[in-house]
Formats: structure tokens, sequence, C-alpha cells
């Protein structure tokens, strides 16, 4: 089944209340990406935000974090109600150590990685993953064009993971919308992370109810 996720990065956040009621019911979980402006050229929001939005909120909060050496916060991030906490295999030394630290804390591990950087670089994490998540722009700012040849890549990984008979998700980030959101699930992925896609439709209660249509058929 293909799950659906609203990134808030392009929501309005004067407004988060009302933006996070559009989507709520029709949504399987939150996107958070937190920037530092120094992995990614953007800063965005950290704590306060995850805070508020566990205050508020009972879908599982996914936490991406795009910021240097991931490790030093996870645990603020899990403490403050994150379910998931993603990291990228570029900004982790020690990523099995990164990975085993996130489940220690009882939340889901999910890796991530850049569009240029190869799916080699899974090989030896993937048997203790939750899930990938394949960039399919650059990080770092929302409303950015979908990767074409990322769409090879979500194709190789699902071959990947269905090989190894493993049970992880494939999440997908960055320019997915209601042009593409099916082709990309048909190329592997089952879990759409879509900010502009969402936030910047005319409706984006009904563009996500079109969606949820769109795959419930399947
Ligand atoms: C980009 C972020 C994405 C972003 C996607 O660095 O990781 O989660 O919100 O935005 P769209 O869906 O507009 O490409
Ligand atoms: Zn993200």
């Amino acid at each position: 089944m293909v799950k659906l996720s609203p990134s808030i990065l392009s929501a309005n956040l004067m407004r988060l209340e009302d933006e996070l009621k559009k989507v709520e019911d029709l949504s399987d979980s939150i996107h958070v990406d937190v920037m530092d402006g120094l992995f990614v050229p953007n800063i965005s929001f950290g704590m306060p935000l995850v805070k508020l939005l566990r205050e508020n909120t009972t879908l599982p909060i996914d936490v991406h974090l795009m910021i240097v050496d991931p490790d030093r916060y996870v645990k603020t991030f899990v403490e403050l109600g994150a379910n998931s906490v993603w990291v990228h295999v570029e900004a982790c030394t020690h990523l099995h150590r990164s990975v085993e630290n996130i489940k220690k804390l009882g939340v889901q591990a999910f890796v991530c990685l850049n569009p240029a950087t190869p799916l080699s670089s899974l090989e030896e994490i993937l048997p203790y993953v939750d899930g990938v998540l394949l960039m399919t722009v650059n990080p770092g700012f929302g409303g950015q064009r979908f990767i074409p040849t990322m769409m090879e890549k979500i194709r190789k990984l699902r071959r990947m993971v269905s090989e190894r008979e493993l049970d992880i998700r494939i999440a997908v980030d960055g320019g997915i919308g209601e042009s593409n959101a099916k082709e990309v699930a048909k190329a592997g992925a089952d879990l759409l992370i879509m900010g502009s896609g969402v936030f910047n439709a005319d409706n984006p209660r009904e563009t996500l109810k079109r969606l949820r249509l769109l795959f419930h058929r399947e």
C-alpha cells in the first residue's frame, strides 16, 4: 500500500494548525525537514516545531535531518515526539552506529541518499533499516523539479530490496505531485513525500483525496 506524507516545509507556518487540519485525516504521517544551513544551503526549523506538532496531531511524525553530524540531536527529537528519524548516509561517519542509536530509542530508522549518492552505499546498512529515502531533488528547498534519472534509481532499489527479501519501505522526496505520483509508485516507491505538490496546490485537501483514490483502486 502506498503511503502519503505531506512535508510541512511548503505549508504556511503562520497558519500551521489550519494547514494540518486540511491534510491530517488523509495522511499517513507528517514529514518535518530539519535543515542547518551547513549540510544543505537552507535553514528551516527544528525542535520547537516538532514539539508543537506533537501536541497538536496524533499522526506519526517523520523527522528528516538534513544536518551535519545528526547523532547529536536524535535523542532530543525522539523525546519531543518523533516516530521516525531519517539520517543521510552523507552526514554519518558511522552510519551503522547512527542507525542502531535511533532504533535503541524505540523509533524507526530511515537512511537517506542524495541524488548523486549511489545505491551501493546501502550495501551493508540495508538489513538494519526500516526504510530508505531516495532524494529525487538535491535537498534543501521545496518546489524543485524531480530529477528524471531518479526513476531508474527507484526501480533499482526496489529490485535490490526484493532480491534480498527485506521488509523495508522505499520513500521518495522531492518534486513529487499529482503529475508523477503514479509513475514513482510504479517504479517501486511506497512512501511519497510531498511538499509543494500538496500545500501549494489550489486545493490541498482535494489533491490528497485524489491521490488516495489513485492508489486505493490498485
Ligand atoms: C527537500 C525536502 C523535502 C521538501 C520537498 O530538501 O527534503 O521534504 O519538502 O518539497 P517538494 O515536494 O516541494 O519538492
Ligand atoms: Zn524531506
